[in-house]
């Protein structure tokens, strides 16, 4: 008898932990958000993290208009070390309260975004093609596009 009531105690832990790594998983895919009526997700962040993410799109303006203008310029060594300042290297200086309120779809085009970069940085140094350097940008942008039009920020 008491065996079986141990079973059942166990059980119940058992249960507890499963709907507890659910719920952690379920607000980790989620991110901290709330709908808003023009139809995009606000992300709900601090006044630091915000600001942290604004100044990152900034310089992804900044970024694209100097490769941009590298690439016409024929200047792929500039077209890298610029695209390079975009890349994967940038998120290392992300506050770790940020990662778990962004959700999961805005981080994958985020992160694709930085390894467009890279990739653009790598390709221009090996390749030498200012038209596929071009190509590569203009394909980069339309995850610019794509993010603006799904998710905006609110200061929380
Ligand atoms: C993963 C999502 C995502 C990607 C990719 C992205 N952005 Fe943004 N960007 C945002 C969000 C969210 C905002 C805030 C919009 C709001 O709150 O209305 C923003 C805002 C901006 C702003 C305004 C900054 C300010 O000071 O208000 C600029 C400029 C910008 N993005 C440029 C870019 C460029 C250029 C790219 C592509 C190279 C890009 N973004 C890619 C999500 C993204």
């Amino acid at each position: 008898m008491v065996c079986m009531r141990n079973y059942k105690i166990l059980w119940g832990v058992i249960a507890l932990l499963m709907l507890a790594l659910t719920t952690i998983a379920y607000k980790l895919v989620q991110g901290n958000v709330t709908p808003s009526d023009d139809n995009s997700i606000a992300v709900n962040l601090s006044k630091n993290e915000r600001n942290f993410v604004l100044t990152e799109m900034r310089n992804f303006l900044i970024t694209t208009q100097g490769v941009s203008e590298a690439i016409t310029n024929k200047d792929l060594e500039l077209a890298a070390k610029l695209a390079t300042q975009a890349g994967m290297q940038t998120e290392k200086d992300a506050p770790s309260s940020l990662l778990p309120k962004i959700p999961l779809a805005m981080k994958t085009l985020g992160y694709d975004t930085h390894q467009k970069f890279d990739q653009i940085a790598s390709d221009a140094l090996q390749l030498k093609n200012p038209m596929h350097s071009r190509q590569q940008l203009d394909a980069l942008m339309k995850n610019c596009i794509a993010c603006h039009a799904s998710f905006k920020i609110l200061e929380r």
